[in-house]
């Protein structure tokens, strides 16, 4: 490998992915190596299946690149990044169940925001200042306009949503004090689906949290019904509303966020979501299509913290980066469902 050429012996720029055999990590590997980068994964598995790594030598055809490690150890992230001539790193490694976060608090700030300084530690000393972050829309708490642009205010309703706020000023703060940082932050809305192969896809350990998971649950006969939180939002059926977004079209969204940094782009923040709102009825419905299973359901009182509705103005991510979601709800539930059937044989 040459000194002029930073692209490792494969021609590729390497791409550090923390927490890369996570969902988002996952399907992001596959389309950055699409397109022509060479990711590298930096897990502990803490909260992803080690079985990913040999499902993604599958789709992209060559052995998976990883190091098994916790982004919390500084010294093992400033070497891996030396060493493998990283040119960029994608931070997706963090814990992300509300519920949890509420009950275990200490547990998201440690993981969440010592992940992130470690990180930025690790970086500033490699001189490595591209950084692409994971963050969400869990950032605008209960949204004061829809659709939600990226000047709404920010505020938190959860400890886990606390962590990605100050995770985002914590990258505010290094870029005020050194202008070599590029970064992006992408907000995302609701992530669902699975890659068409059916190889990778959303497996949370235990009981998921999320409605995609437990419904394709259900229609797999693993639950008996669906609990439907809420039935008087002011919402057009009552049931919460939200910005359901295939996992492929994120993965795109990152694919062009560091490619756009990597061509000078300023530092930006970006909502990734697809601009329309579906309620928890709506996705059944079209969960029930795409499977051909019936999802029992029935109504339960509303979960705390939940808000009434939820959806991106995408339309700055598109203006910068040339992207917009273009999957349907029902593309999301027939690769969801492939992926869940999947994991009965
Ligand atoms: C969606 C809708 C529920 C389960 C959270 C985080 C966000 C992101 C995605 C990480 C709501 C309803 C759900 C069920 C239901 N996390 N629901 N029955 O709460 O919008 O967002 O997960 O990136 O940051 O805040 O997602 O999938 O939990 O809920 O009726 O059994 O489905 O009330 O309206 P949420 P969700």
């Amino acid at each position: 490998m040459s000194e002029s050429n930073p692209a490792g012996a494969t021609g590729r720029a390497n791409i550090l992915l923390t927490g890369g055999a996570g969902y988002l990590g996952s399907h992001t590997y596959v389309a950055l190596w699409q397109a022509g980068f060479q990711p590298v994964i930096l897990d502990d598995f803490s909260n992803s299946d080690p079985a990913t790594l040999k499902r993604l030598q599958q789709i992209t055809g060559t052995p998976t690149r990883c190091e098994r490690g916790s982004v919390a150890d500084t010294g093992l992230v400033a070497e891996l990044i030396k060493l493998q001539r990283i040119q960029a790193v994608m931070h997706f490694a963090g814990f992300k169940a509300v519920g949890e976060s509420v009950a275990q608090p200490l547990k998201y700030y440690r993981n969440n925001l010592g992940g992130m300084l470690s990180l930025l530690q690790a970086m500033g000393d490699s001189a490595c200042q591209t950084l692409v972050f994971s963050s969400s829309a869990t950032v605008y708490g209960d949204p004061s306009q829809l659709p939600i642009t990226e000047d709404c205010p920010r505020s938190h309703t959860s400890p886990y949503g606390h962590t990605k706020l100050i995770c985002e000023d914590m990258i505010a703060a290094v870029q005020q004090a050194s202008g070599a940082w590029r970064t992006a932050v992408l907000r995302y809305f609701n992530p669902v689906g699975a890659h068409p192969s059916g190889l990778i896809g959303e497996a949370p350990l235990g009981t998921p949290n999320n409605l995609l998971p437990l419904v394709a649950q259900v229609a797999a006969g693993l639950r008996p019904a669906l609990k439907v939180y809420g039935q008087d939002f002011a919402t057009p059926d009552g049931t919460g509303v939200r910005d359901y977004i295939h996992v492929q079209d994120l993965a795109q969204g990152h694919v062009a966020a560091l490619a756009a940094l990597l061509r000078g782009q300023a530092s930006f923040t970006v909502n990734l979501g697809t601009g329309r709102g579906h309620s928890v009825l709506e996705v059944v419905r079209a969960f029930e299509l795409a499977s051909g299973r019936p999802v029992p359901w029935q109504f339960a009182p509303r979960r705390s913290g939940d808000v009434a509705s939820c959806y991106a103005d995408p339309g700055l991510a598109e203006h910068l980066l040339g992207w917009r979601a273009e999957r349907t709800l029902a593309q999301m539930c027939a690769d969801t469902w492939r992926w869940q059937a999947g994991l009965l044989t």
